[in-house]
């Protein structure tokens, strides 16, 4: 595989999970009564359903409760493997989706030559998952997206706009810690990854709870060159 990712690789990467998935086993439903509207995530899966041909494989990394992009894989009548590192979020993603397999395990452990094999994929989505990585690391998820995807794969994900690198905010009663990009920046570090933005829209966006503020999420749909 072409490695396009010029940063560090994965061995010299000390990896800091702390507290990252503890924060969301303790947030675990309160997630979605806090982002009650989804239509960004809803549209950009309808993409991955019109696009792909039945009997499709779909991968949702950093599933959360599986709801909604699990449970529409489902329903559209692909196979879903979602995963996630918050083991309290994949106990909710098997009561919520019944029809797909989770599995607690951190996206990392995916990576070519990682200790995680799921095999290929014909999609994936990753919606708010990467923005819990340090920049350094997005690079090297999203070579590992590449590696779990068939030729021509397909690859649906979303991001808040902001120019901010591992920086902890208080979420939901929590502490987590978080990375975006501007918009250009964005697109730059997608297509420098090998993939095509296909789709590209936005939101702006308040969540539903006061300690959470307004956000721009930004949607791509992408193909793997
Ligand atoms: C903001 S939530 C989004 C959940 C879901 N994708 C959605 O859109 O509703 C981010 C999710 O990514 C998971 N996560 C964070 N870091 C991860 C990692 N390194 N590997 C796998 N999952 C991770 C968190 O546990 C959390 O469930």
């Amino acid at each position: 595989m072409i490695n396009r990712n010029k940063g560090p690789d994965y061995e010299s990467l000390q990896l800091h999970r702390e507290g990252q998935a503890e924060a969301f086993d303790a947030i675990g439903d309160r997630y979605d009564e806090a982002f009650p509207h989804k239509e960004g995530q809803v549209s950009a899966g309808e993409w991955l359903i019109r696009s792909l041909p039945t009997g499709s494989r779909v991968l949702d990394l950093g599933c959360g409760t599986g709801v909604p992009t699990a449970r529409q894989m489902v329903d559209a009548g692909f196979e879903v493997v979602g995963i996630d590192l918050s083991r309290g979020m994949v106990e909710l993603a098997r009561e919520y989706v019944p029809g797909a397999t989770f599995h607690q395990m951190d996206l990392a452990d995916l990576r070519p030559g990682g200790p995680r094999d799921l095999g290929r994929f014909e999609a994936a989505a990753a919606f708010f998952s990467l923005l819990m990585l340090p920049r350094m690391e997005i690079p090297l998820a999203l070579l590992t997206v590449r590696h779990l995807l068939v030729p021509g794969g397909l690859f649906a994900l979303s991001m808040v706009e902001a120019d901010v690198d591992d920086v902890p905010i208080p979420f939901l009663g929590n502490t987590i810690r978080v990375s975006g990009y501007l918009r250009e920046e964005l697109r730059t570090v997608i297509e420098t990854a090998g993939f095509r933005i296909v789709e590209e829209t936005s939101y702006a966006y308040a969540p539903a709870v006061p300690d959470v503020p307004p956000e721009e999420q930004i949607f791509l749909c992408c193909q793997m060159c």
